[in-house]
């Protein structure tokens, strides 16, 4: 027998990254519905995804969407660009409930950049995974790809001078382009946000897809009428927990950006 509309409201909202990044989004989301019931699920124990084969990402992807899914979540949020890349679209076809993935925002940039010029940094995963625009709405794109800088930002989360370093150094190649808009295409990055405004010294506008997410999981809710008028509550889940980490993903999360 189906349950019935009241019954699917009051179910949560299941989110999934390999570490601390998608609580960026998380943060978004809880201020867009702040009646909703969220579970996020961190495999952290496999974190990074960002150097790892398509295949494999998908395969722990898949791990931690069916681990949530024992909750009986009515949506999944994939708050991992790395992840969506890289299997978005075999979640799509295997599960029956809405899935929300998270992908560089380009657009946006694109309607703001003067110089035409945008910058994408991602994990390499990210960046490989699939084939980019190098042009998008008249301007030119060039892509950054990361190998170090989300396990920088999991294991060193309060090492500012560590990550001001790393994004110096990842930028440094791309100082005399030209260009105007730098788009965090991770959502590990956007948890550094700050670090990355330092660097750029007003240089160039930054842009991440975590507000239009939030906005896109709030449309979603309402189009299938399944919005919480009642819930609230966030839980947070490890794959590898301790004290200390449990701690450090409830204190980013409260701290929100
Ligand atoms: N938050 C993930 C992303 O948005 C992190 C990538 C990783 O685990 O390397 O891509």
């Amino acid at each position: 027998m189906g349950i019935n509309q009241s019954e699917k409201k009051v179910k949560a909202i299941g989110f999934f990254d390999s570490g601390t990044g998608g609580l960026s989004v998380l943060c978004e989301a809880r201020k867009l519905l702040p009646h909703e019931d969220f579970i996020y699920y961190a495999d952290n124990i496999n974190a990074p995804y960002g150097n790892l084969e398509d295949k494999k990402i998908t395969k722990l992807t898949l791990e931690g969407v069916k681990y949530l899914l024992g909750f009986d979540v009515k949506m999944l949020v994939i708050a991992c660009n790395t992840a969506t890349a890289a299997s978005a679209n075999y979640l799509r076809g295997n599960f029956d409930l809405p899935i929300i993935g998270l992908e560089p925002a380009v657009l946006p940039a694109s309607r703001q950049t003067k110089t035409k010029k945008i910058l994408v940094i991602a994990t390499q995963a990210t960046i490989n995974c699939k084939k980019y625009p190098l042009q998008f709405n008249g301007a030119e794109v060039r892509y950054c790809a990361s190998k170090h800088l989300a396990s920088v930002i999991e294991n060193n989360f309060n090492d500012d001078n560590m990550i001001f370093c790393c994004i110096k150094k990842l930028l440094c190649p791309y100082d005399n382009w030209g260009y105007d808009c730098l788009v965090l295409g991770c959502t590990h990055y956007v948890l550094k946000r700050r670090i990355f405004e330092q660097v750029l010294c007003g240089r160039a506008q930054i842009f991440d897809g975590n507000y239009g997410t939030a906005q896109n999981i709030k449309r979603i809710l309402a189009k299938k009428d399944i919005l919480n008028t009642s819930g609230g509550k966030t839980v947070i889940l490890l794959s590898n927990s301790s004290k200390n980490k449990d701690n450090l993903y409830k204190s980013i999360l409260n701290g929100c950006i």
